[in-house]
């Protein structure tokens, strides 16, 4: 099983709630449930029927001296034997296709759901912790579903049934064997306890290891950078040797129980043989009796060190159920918008709104014009990272947006799609608040080039058509063209159609950003948001983006993040954030008069160049 790092919690918080959900879940495939439920039934029962079968074998040949109701019940016992096999396959088979099933389904329901959850939910969850969710837990889950479930449930039939032909037997022997058990439990429970925290630890420290080799591998670079090798080495070597003696010691528990259990049922195997010769003497007992009587003997106590095995591995899976149910329970990303996008109007890109007013739908052309006013925003509550921003896009403008590290401004940019949701204030988009607009149409009329460039493992093609995904080979070339792509993708080994890894690590970085633009260009966007690459390319590739950048922007509405002051001398206004605020504000000549903040940054790196 593949682990990722976390340790996962054994116990589930709220079994009952749980459990009932998960069975709702087998009510798309109730056949499979209830029939195999029956099935495993039939064939624990059978088991027993078979073990009881011994009795009147045995006494027909040593009692009733009779060759013809001999075979006569050894027909029965080939009948039962046959029940048993078809039972127990067709049980299993039922159970595993139910497991497959739900497994598959809950697959389903937690990745569309992901897909469905706000920016928000990322920040607050780690790739790791979901991918534990989707891998691990889902496994155990499978595993519980298909193996643990259906075998409690056979070790509780068995020990029900078996516990009943015993009583009809002898209940003499019975005490016996009721006496014996307790101790067996004492004696399991006793070690079971012991290994169990042992057990527990050792899967902590596997789990952290685990993480640890993760994290090292995907940041090989940057160990092999710092000459890290040596204490990655080392942090290594005490984590697996804290690893090797816990796993010492759950092992040294783990492996007493067996043969403490092994020589107790040898003890009450003798026992029972002694006490049953001695009813025979008596005769209240048959031989054949003794026979199935040792038998069920033998069978009894298999189910007490099973089920507690096995109830460990259910409630971790059912801890990881509920964290599978934790994910889709999380609230998806709210939509309430009624206002919709329609075709075949005078808007730009043949674009209108359709916005729903008591006097009916009223229909304005989509434009471009995009408003700030008083916006509040922080990613966390009580933490305001945005403040008081106004600020207006008229329909074609460019406004770019300066300041240091951390001030806001890719945050800002976050809000025109709503990735976030604002506290304070609205955005406008040609005067419709944008919490009206459906998500979906609102983000259609949008492209981002964002901060830092993702590709995914597909084509060259592809990945730019992942901007519009009905765009022809035609339209994919020409934004190739339109962003200063298209001669590098010719000098790829297959051109448009090389395919790239995940993260696109087989491109420079250069490449991958003049990729991003295409993407933006191939949606024809009437709102564009470019967040520039902080990482610095050289020269000509700087010159490549820029007027990459420079085409995309002619006629649409630009909101532009430059780190390259160049890049933004000719915007329609430029504002300066810092903290969170727009301090300054005004074309380039403007600011550079007031002699401020952007004046001062400006003239810095005129000196550094
Ligand atoms: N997802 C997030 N969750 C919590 N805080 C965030 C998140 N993203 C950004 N922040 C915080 O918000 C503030 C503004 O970040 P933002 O990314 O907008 O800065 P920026 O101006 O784009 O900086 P840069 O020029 O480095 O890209 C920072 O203090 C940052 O730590
Ligand atoms: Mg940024």
């Amino acid at each position: 099983m593949k682990q990722h790092g976390r340790a996962p919690q054994l116990r589930p918080r709220n079994l009952r709630k749980t459990v009932v959900r998960m069975f709702s879940y087998f009510k798309y495939n109730k056949l499979l449930f209830v029939g195999g439920l029956i099935l495993i039934v039939l064939g624990s029962l059978a088991r027993i029927g078979a073990n009881g079968m011994l009795s009147p074998i045995i006494d027909s040949l040593v009692t009733e001296q009779s060759q013809a109701l001999f075979v006569k019940n050894l027909v029965v016992m080939g009948l039962i034997v046959i029940t048993i096999s078809i039972a127990e396959y067709l049980g299993n088979l039922f159970m595993a296709r139910l497991a497959q099933r739900t497994i598959h389904q809950i697959r389903t329901e937690m990745f569309s759901h992901v897909q469905k959850l706000p920016m928000s939910f990322f920040d607050r969850h780690s790739h790791g912790e979901l991918m534990s969710t989707f891998t691990n837990d889902v496994d155990m889950l499978n595993q519980a579903l298909e193996q643990n479930a259906s075998q409690i449930l056979i070790s509780a039939v068995t020990f029900i049934g078996t516990f009943i032909m015993m009583l009809v037997i002898s209940p003499a022997l019975t005490a016996i064997v009721v006496l014996m058990l307790v101790f067996m439990f004492a004696a399991t429970r006793y070690v079971g306890t012991r290994s169990a925290k042992y057990f527990r630890a050792q899967q902590a420290q596997l789990a952290d290891m685990n993480g640890y080799i993760e994290e090292m591998m995907s940041g090989q670079k940057v160990v092999q950078v710092f000459n890290y090798e040596d204490r990655a080495i080392n942090t290594f070597v005490d984590k697996n040797e804290r690893l090797r003696q816990t796993s010492t010691n759950a092992s040294t528990y783990g492996v007493m129980l067996m043969p403490i259990m092994g020589s107790l049922s040898f003890v009450l195997y003798g026992l029972v043989s002694m006490g049953g010769a001695y009813l025979a003497i008596l005769g209240i007992v048959t031989i054949g009796n003794i026979a199935a009587f040792l038998q069920f003997t033998r069978t009894i106590s298999r189910p007490i060190t099973q089920v507690s095995n096995q109830l460990n591995t259910l409630f971790a899976a059912i801890a990881g159920a509920e964290r599978i149910f934790n994910i889709l329970d999380q609230e998806p990303e709210a939509d309430q918008g009624e206002v919709r996008l329609v075709a075949d109007c005078s808007g730009k890109n043949g674009l209108c709104w359709a916005v729903p007013t008591e006097d009916g739908i009223v229909y304005q052309p989509l434009k471009g014009h995009i408003q700030f006013e008083d916006v509040d925003f922080g990613y966390v509550p009580g933490q305001r990272v945005l403040k008081n921003i106004s600020l207006w896009a008229k329909p074609g403008q460019k406004i770019a947006f300066v300041g240091s590290t951390g001030a806001g401004k890719t945050t800002i940019t976050n809000l025109i799609n709503r990735f976030y949701e604002i506290d304070k204030g609205k955005i406008l988009f040609d005067g419709i608040d944008i919490r009206r607009i459906n998500k979906h149409d609102l983000r259609s009329t949008m492209s981002i080039v964002l901060q830092d460039v993702y590709l995914f493992e597909g084509t060259v093609a592809d990945n730019i058509r992942y901007g519009r995904l009905d765009a022809t080979d035609e339209e994919v070339v020409e934004a190739a063209k339109l962003a200063n792509a298209h001669y590098f993708i010719q000098h790829l080994p297959q051109g448009y159609d090389t395919v790239l890894t995940a993260g696109g690590e087989n491109l420079s970085q250069g490449e991958r950003q003049l990729l991003s633009i295409a993407r933006a260009a191939v949606a024809n966007p009437t709102v564009l948001i470019l967040d520039e690459a902080t990482s610095s390319v050289d020269t000509r590739t700087e010159r490549l983006i820029g007027e990459g950048m420079d085409k995309l922007m002619e006629g649409r509405t630009t909101f532009v993040i430059a780190h390259r002051l160049s890049t933004v001398r000719d915007a329609d206004a430029i504002m300066v954030i810092e903290n969170g605020e727009i301090i300054e504000r005004g074309s380039h000549e403007e600011l550079m008069q007031q002699q401020g903040r952007y004046y001062a940054l400006n003239t810095g790196l005129v000196e550094l160049e």
